[in-house]
């Protein structure tokens, strides 16, 4: 009877659930492959079949150029990057670009437990290692328009077009509270002032979507990619804005200037937090426990995972690279949980599963990583979407995108002077008078126009690299068919004094450069600008237009100008500066930096006790 009863109760059990029946059956199911399952549920299952060998591997994050869909399969690697400029080919395709991250992925799908691999590059103002995207006008611009909105609405372009290309992960934004414009990223940063840094966090949530649940890790979608907030923390604090230098701070300096963007981020909802290689204090940032754990993950409790930056860890060691170990002992138990730009995969594996094994390291140390790294895959729905199609590869360097960059331009320029006085007023130009030069190193670069982190690490100089309208092509478009626009990139004084210029726009500034190659003591407008500055505006109007990372030396020259514009690094889409120079928009943009009189008053900033700036912080004419 017994039996019978027995049969019978299994068999209830397995019509009613049968589901639940199969899987306690079926060997082959897996919950953790199951969408429908809660995500904390899939980290669980995932986890507990996982190696330490697998689990070390979802903590790397190799560079492109060191990776194989083989060495994706065999050691389940959890990321690949490309770091600047680091493209299948130079002007690569978006076929080309969806095909090669697929190809990794295939391999990452082909391991044991088919974990996706997530592909991450710096998308900082665009898709910019990207051939013919829509390059925006980097932080620093977007810092002066003073629009929270229009950062959220270039993440969510910038999303797309990355998604476009097969990858689902960015690492932008720079939230660096800049506070010496020697340093060669202040470009990267908003503003010198944190409450502006903290009110263009909204760039997240353009680039992810609108968090549900306020504070946890959110991605909406395949048009939204992960982001990657940077570089935690003080990175723009550092003496004498020297990169990657020693950031001084009380624990009130640090809470109130450098971390407040972080809260901003960790509400709307950001993916990644990527470690700063600047040091705190005398303590290097990918080495601080107490930040990155204590302050990070435990106070703020921030759920997303922590990336190293490029060979971070390696820098550690004292000299740099000279201990790997070390390096990576100090880096892990600090509480990083991926580390970018691993050069030998199986150097890493090794070094990181002994100490594990000596219990130097513990392995809940390595579960939360790796639990951490799981939470963003599946937020992202790598699992459900790990291969990339073809459907948005029309979004890249779009109208619709050009336009937005182009609207992002006029509202970030800052109008400095404009004649002696109001009835000296230069600004709006005319459209339509006979005859107008235009000179100056910047013209005609769209290279220098992008800046850094531009088609290359370093950005470029020249037309050739990609597809943009210069600020002398702009000013062609703009004027009056009629109107003969004489170009003259360093014109001799008799030619301007005899040519009957109404007027003339001088467009000059600084080279393209990006981190420490951009650190500069003197802070001079590429020569020859000064001495073209002095050919032109003596001999007739002029309109002086910088392109540059960053208030430069000016005061020497301000008297001859007539009129000065702060263009910033606009990107591609130079018809948005001859959009507000002839007045069809006006002037609106407002100094997110204090513009300086001299470098030996640095650093200043806004609220020092002693402030004697040329334009202070906020500064910006108008015109209607
Ligand atoms: C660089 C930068 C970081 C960038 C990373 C990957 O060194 O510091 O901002 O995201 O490496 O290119």
């Amino acid at each position: 009877m017994k039996r019978i009863v027995l049969a019978s109760v299994l068999l209830f059990f397995f019509f009613s659930n049968g589901a639940a029946a199969a899987a306690m059956t079926d060997t082959s199911y897996n919950l953790y492959k199951d969408p429908k399952k809660p995500i904390n549920a899939r980290i669980k299952d995932l986890m507990s079949k996982m190696t330490l060998a697998e689990k070390i591997g979802q903590m790397m994050q190799i560079e492109r150029i060191n990776a194989t869909a083989q060495i994706m399969k065999e050691y389940s690697i959890g990321s690949i990057l490309s770091g600047g400029g680091s493209v299948p080919r130079p002007r690569a395709s978006p076929e080309e670009w969806v095909k090669m991250v697929n190809n990794f992925q295939t391999g990452s799908l082909s391991s044991r437990l088919g974990i996706p691999m997530i592909y991450g590059i710096d998308a900082v103002h665009g898709h910019n290692n990207v051939y013919n995207a829509t390059i925006f006008p980097h932080n620093i611009a977007i810092g002066a328009t003073r629009d929270p909105n229009l950062a959220k609405r270039i993440g969510a372009a910038t999303a797309v077009e990355v998604r476009a290309t097969g990858i689902p992960y960015a690492f932008g934004p720079c939230i660096a509270v800049c506070r010496d414009p020697r340093w060669g990223r202040c470009y990267e940063s908003y503003s010198e002032d944190p409450n502006v840094v903290k009110a263009m966090t909204t760039i997240i949530i353009g680039l992810q979507g609108e968090p549900p649940n306020k504070g946890i890790p959110y991605v909406g979608g395949k048009d939204k990619v992960v982001a990657c907030a940077k570089h935690f923390v003080g990175d723009g604090g550092t003496v004498k804005g020297i990169n990657e230098n020693n950031t001084i701070a009380t624990w009130h300096q640090l809470l109130t200037i450098h971390m407040p963007a972080y809260y901003d981020s960790i509400i709307n909802g950001v993916s990644t937090i990527m470690v700063s290689y600047s040091s705190l204090n005398g303590v290097k940032m990918h080495a601080d426990r107490d930040l990155i754990t204590g302050f990070l993950k435990n106070k703020l409790q921030f759920k997303g995972f922590v990336i190293s930056d490029y060979q971070g860890i390696d820098k550690i060691s004292s000299p740099p690279y000279s201990n790997y170990t070390y390096s990576i002992e100090k880096s892990i138990l600090a509480g990083i949980d991926m580390v970018m730009g691993i050069y030998s995969h199986t150097d890493f594996l090794e070094i990181l599963t002994s100490l594990v094994m000596q219990k130097i390291i513990p392995i809940s140390r390595i579960d939360d990583a790796v639990s951490r790294i799981l939470r963003v895959k599946f937020t992202a729905g790598l699992f459900e979407n790990p291969l990339s199609d073809l459907s948005r590869i029309d979004s890249i360097g779009s109208e619709a995108h050009r336009e937005l960059a182009r609207e992002a331009v006029r509202k970030s320029l800052v109008l400095l002077k404009n004649g002696e006085n109001s009835d000296s007023l230069v600004l709006p130009l005319p459209k339509n008078p006979s005859r107008i030069l235009v000179a100056g190193t910047h013209a005609d670069n769209l290279g220098y126009q992008c800046g850094g982190w531009t088609m290359t690490w370093q950005g470029f100089s020249g037309n050739n690299l990609t597809e943009g309208t210069t600020i002398l092509n702009a000013i062609r478009d703009a004027v009056d068919p009629a109107t003969n626009v004489i170009y003259s990139e360093n014109p001799e004084p008799g030619f301007v004094k005899s040519s009957n210029f109404s007027y003339a726009i001088v467009v000059i500034g600084e080279g393209s450069y990006a981190e420490g190659y951009g650190d500069s003591m003197n802070l001079t407008i590429l020569e020859p600008g000064p001495t073209i500055i002095t050919n032109v505006c003596v001999n007739v109007k002029c309109v002086v237009v910088l392109i540059s990372g960053r208030p430069l030396v000016i005061k020497p020259y301000l008297e001859s100008m007539n009129a000065v514009v702060a263009a910033w690094l606009p990107g591609t889409e130079g018809r948005g500066v001859s959009d507000v120079l002839f007045g069809d928009y006006g002037f609106t943009g407002k100094l997110p930096r204090t513009w300086f009189k001299t470098v030996d008053q640095l650093p200043m900033n806004v609220g020092d006790q002693h402030y004697d700036p040329l334009f202070p912080f906020g500064f910006g004419l108008t015109t209607n």
